[in-house]
């Protein structure tokens, strides 16, 4: 089955009992034991679900992994990953990685004794020189949020593989539409499934993908023994909302080409984000690795306009955190998405207070052209 074919069938077999081409929403905590002394696949919900189940094996599939594990969260699916690791294992970290995984590394996990680094992995001659004897993992998130750096996931992959270090990424920004890192190699992909996943806004859920069985155990042991499941009804919607998934990227990334086009010549803006630019430093290597642009991008606004003028103008995206739903979504990195991060840090890694990312929903291009233009427009001072 091809992508988009595999959105609408997988995980979505008829019910058996009554022929519904929907799944059920198996809305209970746990289930009768016709055999108390054998045990049964389902016994409570934290350990197993079926319309939990469904979502997780539709996701692993569209990963082309084995297991797929869905969480309450993105930071939950983050941080169970996280966990499978111990006191005094070094893990390396992108440094402009999204800031909740930031400030789960940096305020949550060094208190357990974790030794996290945070590095600029676009540089994988750096990747090597960081590496210790007791460097665990590398973990990576490429197109970077909110500059949209990439990372050579091949390269990182083939460092990592030579010692036996496991390698993350997060894969929110692309889905596995655009970008499948486990046939590069990668170890264990995770989603902030609220994002482009779900597709609505409507839900708040992450996912974790991973083909090596062994690894598995050790993730559902995090997911059953923590218990930062997704709800069946959440879960339900992750699985409405992903069959959706391949028109909502054609149509955006489409959008998105428009909208570049029109920032790149507008007087107001003085530096675009989008690894599908044809100048973007590496844009080669992107789509050496994944199959399109996305639909995040990020602009720097010009000094002389007010950025709170301009955010308060805009009339069709909602100015909001998140990303990757129907709607347009504005965001201002330096107060919402980047907020836990220390000035200085931001400052050091280019995220300036001009810096505004637009995540482009299914209205139409010209709509959201009209819309920043005038934006701009009130937002001119002097
Ligand atoms: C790239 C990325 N990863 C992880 C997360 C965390 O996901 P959640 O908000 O579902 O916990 C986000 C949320 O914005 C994100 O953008």
């Amino acid at each position: 089955m091809r992508f988009g074919t595999k959105l609408i069938h997988d995980g979505n077999g008829f019910e058996p009992g009554t022929g519904a081409i929907n799944l059920p929403i198996f809305q209970t905590s746990t289930f009768h034991q016709k055999d108390p002394m054998v045990g049964q696949k389902y016994d409570y919900s934290r350990s197993g679900n079926p319309t939990r189940e469904s979502f997780e094996k539709a996701i692993a599939n569209l990963e082309n992994g084995r297991f797929g594990f869905a969480f309450s969260s993105g930071m939950a699916a983050t941080s169970s990953v996280l966990s499978i690791f111990s006191t005094g294992d070094h893990i390396l970290v992108c440094e402009d990685v999204y800031g909740g995984t930031y400030r789960a590394v940096s305020t949550i996990f060094n208190r357990f004794g974790f030794e996290i680094e945070l590095i600029d992995m676009t540089d994988p001659d750096l990747v090597r020189k960081k590496l210790r004897k007791n460097t665990r993992a590398i973990f990576m998130e490429t197109p970077s949020n909110p500059l949209l750096k990439i990372t050579n996931i091949r390269e990182i992959v083939k460092i990592a593989s030579e010692r036996q270090i496991l390698t993350i990424i997060d894969n929110t920004f692309l889905t596995p539409y655009y970008q499948r890192p486990l046939e590069l190699g990668v170890d264990i992909v995770i989603h902030s499934a609220t994002k482009f996943i779900g597709g609505h806004s409507d839900v708040v859920g992450g996912a974790v993908v991973v083909k090596d069985e062994g690894l598995s155990k050790r993730i559902y042991s995090i997911q059953n023994g923590m218990g930062s499941i997704l709800g069946p009804q959440d879960s339900w919607l992750l699985l409405r909302g992903m069959r959706t998934l391949k028109v909502r990227l054609d149509f955006q990334e489409n959008s998105v080409s428009q909208i570049v086009k029109f920032l790149e010549n507008s007087d107001s803006v003085k530096k675009v984000y989008y690894p599908g630019l044809s100048d973007h430093p590496d844009r080669e290597i992107h789509f050496s690795q994944s199959r399109g642009g996305g639909s995040v991008l990020s602009f720097e606004m010009s000094p002389d306009h007010k950025v709170e003028t301009f955010l308060k103008s805009i009339q069709l995206g909602a100015v909001a955190v998140s990303l990757g739903g129907v709607e347009t979504i504005v965001s201002y990195p330096a107060k919402m998405s980047h907020a836990s991060m220390p000035p200085e840090k931001r400052k050091e890694l280019g995220i300036s207070d001009e810096l505004i990312r637009i995540s482009v929903g299914l209205e139409e291009p010209e709509d959201l052209i009209e819309d920043l233009e005038n934006s701009f427009q009130k937002s001119k001072v002097g």
